[in-house]
């Protein structure tokens, strides 16, 4: 199962998403495997400092990283290949007020 992490914006925890998903899912006994479409590698370099979280080639769960960009060729092509895409949000400060209580 490929797990894509994207979003047209940047900052907004698409690596850190993708390196708590393997943390938690090497804890839980499954092999992964990562692919860091990022020229910034953070996702690598994280999993490499990772005490004891390794990865498998090929393995069935397939964690991907990628630019914040969605106009790129490997993004495109990594949005067409995944079985699920994570988007990674803040709210924006506005938001919250959709919450509130409608006025009677
Ligand atoms: N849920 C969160 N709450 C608070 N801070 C967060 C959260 N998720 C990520 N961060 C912090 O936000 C910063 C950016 O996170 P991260 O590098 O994962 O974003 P990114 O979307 O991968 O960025 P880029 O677009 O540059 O690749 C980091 O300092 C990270 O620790
Ligand atoms: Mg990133």
């Amino acid at each position: 199962m490929k797990l894509l992490f994207c979003s047209g914006k940047g900052g907004v925890g698409k690596s850190t998403m993708a390196f708590l998903f393997a943390v938690t899912l090497h804890r839980v006994g499954k092999a992964i495997s990562i692919r860091d479409l990022d020229p910034q590698e953070s996702l690598t370099a994280w999993i490499e400092d990772a005490p004891g979280v390794g990865t498998t080639p090929n393995a069935d769960i397939e964690l991907i990283d990628v630019p914040p960009r969605i106009d790129d060729t490997q993004v495109i092509s990594a949005i067409r290949a995944a079985d699920m895409i994570i988007v990674p949000t803040i709210p924006s400060r506005r938001r919250p007020r959709l919450l509130e209580p409608r006025p009677q």
